[in-house]
């Protein structure tokens, strides 16, 4: 029950303030500007004469928009269109007339014959009856009536019948179904005029006097709109005239002349083939488009025309537009169907200043912390630099720039990528480890399986061995030999990437029973040699820049799924320009394999590494490790111990008893052994070299698989397979003998397949 408090009476005063502007602003406003022409009456009674009509000479445009008004006998007065009798009941400036016409009627007396019949009709040339506004309407029981006018110059007619049925149960208020018929109006319509007439002048059915009937039938063309049938109609149409819809345009002959003119501002619109025009106010305007400065601005706002939330959060503005706004403290595009108008949030300084600083302080934070996160980045990128300088990656990049032979395929892999590989070098993907490091097994997004070598140690040497094997490979393309797919220098250790070769290395497979418990037989071992001889063979000579592997041992000796020898580990191994024969270099090799003259001399030749091959011939032969400390003290050296073997003629006993046996082989394993006694001469001079020891070794495994073959012995596919992959003659041979014997699909394709290598 508290007084009316300052704050309750601030909006009192203002709404009275905001009315009495209103009020005064209503009453100020100017008067609605006459729509007739300056100087001209507008008015005839109650109905609005806008230019081009007027009711004298110079008010109308021209005689066609003359109208008449009767002030002498209608109060109040009547327009009448030109001198017609057509009464004008309002008109539009869209270009329509609304006038009233008569309805026609026939009524008949009892007898049958005729009472009154008229024949009402609307002759105006300069307009035409609307289509789309009337219809032509008949009521009666036993009613036709016909319509008739000009249409383009041609005459028009038609016609409707009007019936009831014998008991006119159908006959329904608002339904133009039984005793009521209706047509459309055609387009364009001119003088219309109408009839209307009985069939039987209403003298059926017989009962009719018992419905009380009346005798009459009407027809007339009005403003569907408005017309709705009644059943009383039938009875009782007392209506002399009706309203009609005229359409009205300006006929012109030549719109480039002055006559065909609209306000300005207003649009013109070209109707008929052009013959015609009607004016426009565009929206937003309103007035008389026809008139010099008809067309006005709209106030919307005051109209209430506008889609603003409320009249007062409308502002109007010229050129047809308006504005909508929310008042002070309120937010929104204050239109009905928009945003409309929200209170804004009390305390919006507070918050404006809580969001400033708020704002403020995240954007302080994101630029510290991406500062920071740019300076870890930098370091890193810094380190990763660092790296590729230490792991010799610019003198890498200098040979690889140096070297530009078309199998130099080494590529530079990122650090993201092997790691993706190997899943973080995670242990699980170990399959390798030795003093030179680990070698983890990884897959490639493209699906290709790699190996990679991880060094463990962290010193110069170790790098430089790891460039070292980068540029021999580089230099190196032999089947025989892994292929070395790129490496990474990014890393704190460099990383080298090669092809995986499936099935480990020929040490494990002769001495690891765990891993392996199938031996290798003789005719495998042997192309092991083989190849392995070869591939030497290849280094020592027919490679681009001679190469001296400088650590064969069947540890470096890898295998793949069908046992093909692989030459792994070239980061020991020298290029030897051509001019020299032998280098000085420090001693580096795997004691057991290790040349001894190379030992005493630090002299580095080719030989040395034929020394070595011997070790691992020896290997294959008796199965037995390079150096064996837990055996007999006369097994220690596998050199010393098979030559003694050899030298007491009981070779046979030092064979691997793991393969099987026969004659032919002890033989093979003989001329093997007696090569593998020359490559393992003390004096280097003594030793043949590599590319005899391959001939030599050749020689043996072509002679196996002739033998073998007449021995009719080879019952494995596969190794047939693999022994094809030599050419030679004897291959040749061999190849199409087997065809003759067997028909084994898969040696076919071989065949298809090589005969044109061995051409
Ligand atoms: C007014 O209307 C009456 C009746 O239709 C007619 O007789 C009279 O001539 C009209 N007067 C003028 C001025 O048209
Ligand atoms: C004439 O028609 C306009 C709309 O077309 C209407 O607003 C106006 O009231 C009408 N005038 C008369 C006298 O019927
Ligand atoms: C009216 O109808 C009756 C009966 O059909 C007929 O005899 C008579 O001649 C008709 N009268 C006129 C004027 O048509
Ligand atoms: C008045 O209308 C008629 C009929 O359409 C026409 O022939 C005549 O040219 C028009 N008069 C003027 C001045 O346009
Ligand atoms: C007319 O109506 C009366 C009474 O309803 C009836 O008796 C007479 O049969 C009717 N005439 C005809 C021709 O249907
Ligand atoms: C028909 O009208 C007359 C007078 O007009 C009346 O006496 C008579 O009762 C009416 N008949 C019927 C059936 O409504
Ligand atoms: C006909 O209808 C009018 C008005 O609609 C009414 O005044 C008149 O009395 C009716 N006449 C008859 C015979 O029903
Ligand atoms: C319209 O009038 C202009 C200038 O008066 C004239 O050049 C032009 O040929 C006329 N066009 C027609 C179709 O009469």
């Amino acid at each position: 029950m508290g007084r009316p408090t300052a704050k309750k009476l601030v909006p009192l005063i203002i709404a009275i303030v905001v009315n009495i502007a209103i009020f005064s602003a209503a009453v100020s406003s100017s008067p609605v500007p006459s729509l007739a022409k300056l100087g001209c009456e507008s008015k005839c009674g109650d109905v609005e004469i806008p230019f081009p009509f007027g009711m004298s000479d110079n008010c109308y445009l021209n005689i066609n928009f003359s109208i008449t008004c009767n002030h002498t006998h209608f109060t109040p007065a009547k327009p009448f269109l030109m001198n017609s009798n057509v009464e004008v009941t309002n008109i539009s400036l869209h270009g329509e007339l609304h006038v009233l016409n008569y309805v026609a009627r026939a009524c008949y007396s009892e007898d049958g014959s005729a009472d009154i019949k008229n024949r009402p009709s609307i002759r105006v040339p300069m307009f035409t009856i609307s289509n789309t506004k009337n219809k032509f309407t008949v009521i009666g029981c036993d009613t036709y009536a016909y319509i008739s006018g000009e249409l383009d110059g041609e005459s028009y007619r038609s016609g409707c019948m009007a019936l009831c049925g014998t008991f006119r149960k159908n006959i329904k208020d608002g339904s133009c179904w039984s005793g009521c018929c209706q047509l459309e109006i055609p387009k364009g319509l001119q003088k219309l005029a109408l009839e209307v007439g009985s069939f039987h002048n209403y003298t059926e059915p017989e009962n009719k006097s018992n419905l009380n009937l009346s005798q009459c039938g009407y027809a007339f063309v009005i403003e569907q709109n408005i017309f709705n049938f009644k059943k009383s109609y039938i009875n009782n149409y007392t209506e002399e005239k009706v309203p009609l819809v005229l359409d009205w345009k300006i006929k012109h002959e030549n719109c480039s002349t002055d006559k065909c003119k609209c306000g300005q501002k207003s649009e013109k619109i070209l109707e008929d083939g052009s013959k015609y025009y009607r004016c426009k106010c565009p929206n937003g305007y309103h007035g008389n488009p026809y008139l010099d400065e008809g067309c006005q601005d709209t106030n919307e706002c005051k109209l209430g025309t506008h889609q603003c939330v409320s009249n007062d959060m409308c502002e109007n503005a010229p050129e047809g537009t308006y504005t909508c706004y929310c008042p002070e403290n309120y937010e929104g595009d204050g239109k009905e169907g928009g945003t409309g108008c929200r209170k804004k949030h009390s305390n919006s300084k507070f918050i404006k200043i809580a969001t400033g600083t708020g704002v403020g302080i995240t954007v302080l934070l994101i630029a510290i912390s991406w500062l920071y996160l740019g300076y870890k980045k930098w370091k890193f990128i810094q380190r990763k630099e660092e790296f590729f300088k230490k792991n010799g990656g610019t003198m890498l990049q200098q040979h690889l720039s140096q070297w530009q032979s078309p199998t130099d395929t080494v590529r530079i892999f990122s650090q993201e990528e092997l790691e993706k590989a190997t899943n973080k070098f995670n242990e699980s993907t170990v399959v390798g480890k030795g003093g030179y490091g680990t070698v983890h097994k990884g897959v490639l997004d493209d699906g290709s399986v790699i190996a990679i070598k991880k060094s463990q140690l962290l010193d110069q040497s170790q790098t430089s061995q790891f460039i070292n094997e980068v540029i021999v490979l580089s230099q190196v393309n032999h089947r025989n030999v892994v292929k070395l797919l790129g490496c990474c220098l990014e890393t704190q250790v460099p990383l080298l990437v090669y092809e995986f070769i499936t099935n480990g290395t020929l040490f494990d497979h002769i001495h690891d029973r765990t891993k392996y418990s199938n031996h290798i037989p003789w005719e495998a071992r042997l192309r092991i040699a083989s190849e392995t001889a070869g591939v030497i063979s290849y280094l020592h000579s027919s490679a681009s820049t001679p190469v001296i592997h400088r650590d064969i041992k069947s540890t470096n000796i890898l295998l793949d799924h069908n046992f093909t020898a692989k030459v792994s580990d070239f980061g020991a191994s020298k290029l030897v320009p051509m001019d020299q024969t032998q280098l000085s270099t420090m001693v580096q090799g795997t004691l057991g394999y290790l040349d001894p003259e190379y030992l005493l001399k630090s002299e580095l030749t080719e030989k040395s590494d034929v020394y070595s091959f011997g070790i691992v011939l020896l290997e294959l032969i008796t199965g037995k490790k390079a150096v064996c400390f837990d055996g007999p003290e006369a097994e220690r050296n596998l050199a010393m111990y098979v030559l003694c073997a050899m030298k007491e003629d009981r070779l046979a006993e030092v064979v691997d008893k793991e393969m099987v046996m026969d004659e032919g082989k002890l033989n093979q394993i003989k001329e093997v052994s007696k090569i593998a006694k020359e490559c393992v001469r003390v004096r280097g001079e003594e030793r043949p070299n590599m590319k005899e020891v391959a001939m030599e070794l050749e020689g043996l495994k072509v002679m196996q698989v002739q033998h073998s073959w007449i021995k009719n012995n080879l019952s494995n596919s596969e190794e047939m397979i693999s022994l094809l992959g030599e050419t030679s003659n004897s291959t040749q041979f061999l190849v199409s003998s087997r065809m003759n014997s067997t028909s084994n699909s898969i040696t076919t394709d071989i065949l298809t397949a090589h005969v044109p290598d061995a051409r």
